[in-house]
């Protein structure tokens, strides 16, 4: 597939216009952003991202419409660079692990774990109100030796997998956001890539991963996630026709991964928000995350352009898409990119210079998230509210309505919900009900409301800020009540 750019210069001269803006003025502008809002000046002194997230931040801009930016992390560079610490906690509202909970990683030898690394990128994210995106539980790559080579039996594996997924999202549970399952399992023309694990147990060993990472763990989100399935084509129509299998068969599954690994010698991905709406139509929700853009070095003007023009136009189905929560980078910095020791003679594929400072693909994603206020909010805020007998939008005077959501991470237990209820009058919203739900051990809530009147209704469902995370909320939830 090498399709010539001709998206090329429209997404140029949105840039153009983007670039035109005021980003002062449009910040001014907002009311009520969960993070990086005016009132960060009165946080000084607090770690940065707990309180005192740069109100042009990625992950400032994106909370405005419940987007989450994440970034891998390399776990030696957060110990040991200060600089990488401070922009992993200033632009980033989740975080990846880009190796340590690896199988290879966390079980080195059979029997032993050691989870030390993850662990400490666990509380840097709780310390910086960040998710954390879980990678990865079922892979053909880096395994442990003593796995690969131990000539166990299919019924061995069967067990020696279970137990793999069983073990490390009990280990996690209640801190991850998002789990990837299942990794890399198709091929370009969408056969099944032959692994371990296919040879072993057969097509069957997705599905059941997915329902022993979701008994270990009810309300992490489970993903299954993959590279070169951003747009239509063969192998994305494979992972369309599994996970419409998977959810049939009530699988738990919750979304699907585009890793979005983009090369600047190849087109744009063919239809990608198109690809992502049928994924979503299904009830499923999407995430980008591992994106970068690599070129072959050195890198000219012109494949600097093209480099800023995959990553616009990757957020930009992102945004458009609402069922997209996250668009995760693989890693923000030239110098801790994985693509040179992979791709011979290509680099440059990151939104940061091996220096640490933002380059134009930075500001591009900037750019574009500054004009995000258009698109549609979602529900990547890792806050769910779900209005039960509310299906067909209304309700009768005197019923009552049952709210229920969940909180992620569930450590935030204990902690309160606030439920905001405004009715409209005339072409105003009025508030006429706020109460405090407390957050149950499973991250639960729930609340029995009886609307006083008939009229237009709305409803969302947010957390504060606390000094471990951030603040979040649902969009509004329209209703009427007859
Ligand atoms: C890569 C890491 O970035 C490297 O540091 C490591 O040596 C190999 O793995 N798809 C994935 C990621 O799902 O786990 C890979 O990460 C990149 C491709």
């Amino acid at each position: 597939m090498k399709v010539r750019r001709s998206v090329f210069i429209s997404a140029l001269s949105l840039t153009a216009v983007l670039a035109a803006l005021s980003l002062t003025a449009v910040l001014a502008a907002q009311t009520a952003a969960p993070e990086g809002t005016a009132s960060s000046s009165h946080h000084s002194g607090q770690s940065p991202g707990a309180g005192a997230v740069p109100r042009d931040s990625l992950r400032a801009l994106a909370s405005r419409v419940g987007l989450r930016i994440g970034t891998a992390v390399n776990t030696d560079a957060l110990a040991t660079n200060a600089t990488y610490r401070q922009i992993t906690a200033d632009q980033f509202s989740t975080v990846t692990p880009e190796n340590v909970m690896k199988w290879q990683l966390v079980e080195p030898t059979k029997g032993t774990y050691d989870w030390s690394a993850a662990d400490q990128l666990v509380k840097f994210a709780q310390a910086h109100g960040q998710l954390v995106h879980g990678h990865v539980l079922v892979w053909h790559s880096q395994l442990p030796d003593w796995l690969t080579t131990g000539n166990y039996t299919p019924a061995q594996l069967r067990d020696l997998l279970r137990k793999h997924i069983s073990d490390e999202v009990s280990h996690f549970r209640g801190h991850i956001w998002q789990w990837d399952v299942v990794n890399e399992a198709f091929n370009d023309d969408g056969t099944m890539r032959d692994t371990l694990w296919l040879r072993a147990l057969g097509p069957g060993y997705i599905a059941d991963a997915f329902r022993w990472a979701h008994r270990a763990d009810p309300h992490a989100l489970l993903l299954y996630n993959d590279y070169n399935i951003e747009g239509l084509g063969a192998k994305s129509d494979a992972v369309y026709e599994l996970v419409k299998q998977l959810r049939a068969q009530g699988v738990p599954i919750d979304g699907v991964g585009l890793q979005t690994h983009l090369d600047t010698q190849y087109g744009f991905p063919d239809q990608m928000q198109q690809n992502m709406q049928r994924f979503a139509d299904l009830g499923l929700k999407l995430a980008l995350t591992e994106v970068d853009v690599r070129s072959t070095l050195p890198v000219t003007s012109t494949v600097q352009l093209a480099q800023n023009a995959d990553y616009s136009q990757s957020l930009q189905a992102c945004l458009l898409v609402r069922q997209c929560i996250s668009y995760t980078v693989w890693g923000f910095g030239d110098a801790y990119s994985w693509v040179p020791g992979v791709f011979a003679g290509q680099g440059a594929a990151d939104i940061y210079d091996e220096n640490l400072q933002p380059k134009p693909s930075y500001y591009a994603l900037q750019q574009n998230l500054i004009l995000d206020t258009g698109a549609p909010h979602r529900d990547g805020t890792g806050v769910t509210l779900k209005l039960s007998g509310l299906t067909s939008g209304s309700v009768k005077l005197g019923k009552s309505v049952m709210v229920k959501g969940t909180v992620t991470p569930t450590s935030l237990a204990g902690s309160k919900v606030t439920l905001t209820v405004q009715k409209k009058k005339g072409a105003k919203w009025l508030t006429v009900e706020s109460v405090a739900r407390t957050i149950s051990a499973s991250g639960a809530y729930s609340w029995k409301y009886t609307p006083g009147k008939r009229g237009a209704y709305r409803m969302r469902a947010t957390i504060a800020r606390t000094t471990a995370h951030a603040a979040a909320g649902t969009a509004w939830r329209p209703f009427k009540v007859t």
